[in-house]
């Protein structure tokens, strides 16, 4: 019996969980895989009730369990807070850290039926598939940050971007190993003109390529990539980069495939998989039953995948998307002329329904 926790969050989370939920249960009746699912406080809401977004009894139940579903966290209600009591620092940086979840995979990829609901052209998009790989819990995320008053008024901050050789070796390790499994290329991202740390990065990376002759390795710098990810998607499978240029690469590749609410992520390296849309927790559509739970639901076949064992419930859950797709259903972000317009709800009931 596997157990599977899940963090609803904030703002959309909530919505697009409850849909997430849905689709997982049609799972278990279509293949009898046998899971219990729990949901615990986390985020801002946490924070409200409890005093704290990340709550002991929170954390102690995530690393107890197979996997965590999280929806997303943070907004204006909670920005003005001390940093460490923020939704997006006091609860999910720890939670991916107390995880030891260092390998975020982030599949970018195109639904037939969609190759018109993005803002680039079709002939750029169609058949795309790529994933990057972010390394998850180093880098400037993680590294020591203060504020200092100047005596002549205004401040000064200081933020510390520090890795490893272990901490880059084990998360290339991974990419090499995807890389291998899919179309043996890898493409390194990072700042290597510039970046003390990207040159590390560089220099392990590098050193591992003997290991995997049958992967084809190169190295771009993060600008240069960010522009070629639009120009030419195509050229890049697997890419891999430190933790902030993956967070931006990964929203910028999140458009190739007509929304963020589309894609899905999955957290991997320590014993629980982390699992959770790439986007945020959308203060600007909450409530409305409007939000995509598509990129959640994927995040479910990332679950089912590579935390439950189940490559039928995966292929099941990925199936039905494609179907519910192709039938011409659509959300409002990935809305186009000719299609019919679904709520979060509908849009979960009738993926859960095809499962
Ligand atoms: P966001 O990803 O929440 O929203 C960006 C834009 O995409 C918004 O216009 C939103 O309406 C749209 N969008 C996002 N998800 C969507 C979905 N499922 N369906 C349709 N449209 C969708 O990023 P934003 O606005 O920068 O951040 C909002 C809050 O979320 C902030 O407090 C931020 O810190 C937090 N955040 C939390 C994350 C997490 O919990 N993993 C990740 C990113 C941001
Ligand atoms: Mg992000």
């Amino acid at each position: 019996m596997y157990k599977i926790t899940t963090l609803p969050g904030d703002g959309i989370g909530p919505e697009v969980i409850a849909g997430a939920v849905q689709v997982l249960n049609a799972v278990r009746e279509r293949t009898g895989i046998e899971f219990a699912i729990t949901e615990a406080p986390f985020g801002g809401n946490a924070y409200d009730q409890t005093g704290t977004p990340l709550p002991e009894a929170t954390l102690r139940q995530c690393l107890a369990s197979n996997a965590v579903l999280m929806g997303a966290v943070g907004g204006p209600k909670w920005d003005n807070l001390p940093v460490h009591l923020r939704p997006e620092v006091g609860a999910l940086l720890p939670l991916r850290k107390k995880l030891a979840v260092f390998a975020n995979i982030r599949p970018s990829m195109v639904f037939s039926s969609l190759v018109d609901a993005s803002t680039l052209k079709r002939e750029v998009v169609e058949g795309l598939d790529l994933v990057v790989i972010r390394e998850l819990t180093g880098g400037l995320y993680f590294g020591e940050k203060r504020r200092e008053q100047l005596p002549q008024g205004g401040f000064r901050v200081i933020e510390t971007l520090e890795y490893s050789t272990e901490e880059i070796e084990r998360v290339a390790r991974f990419a090499f190993e995807l890389a291998r499994k899919r179309s043996g290329r890898l493409t390194s991202v990072d700042k290597a003109n510039v970046l003390e740390s990207s040159r590390l990065w560089r220099e392990v990376v590098s050193g591992l390529a003997a290991e995997y002759p049958d992967v084809e390795l190169s190295h771009i710098l993060v600008d240069n990539c960010a522009m070629q990810l639009v120009r030419y998607p195509k050229q890049f499978d697997v890419m891999l980069t430190e933790n902030m240029f993956g967070d931006i690469l990964s929203d910028q590749a999140s458009q190739l495939t007509g929304s963020i609410g589309m894609l899905p992520s999955a957290s991997l390296g320590g014993q629980v998989g982390l699992y959770e849309p790439i986007h945020g927790s959308a203060p600007d559509i909450a409530g409305q039953n409007i939000a995509n739970p598509i990129a959640t639901i994927m995040s479910v076949a990332m679950m089912l995948r590579y935390s439950l064992d189940s490559e039928e419930g995966a292929a099941l859950v990925e199936r039905a998307v494609s179907s519910v797709l192709g039938e011409g259903y659509r959300t409002i972000d990935i809305m186009q002329p000719g299609m019919t317009q679904l709520g979060t709800s509908e849009m979960s009931r009738l993926i859960a329904q095809r499962v």
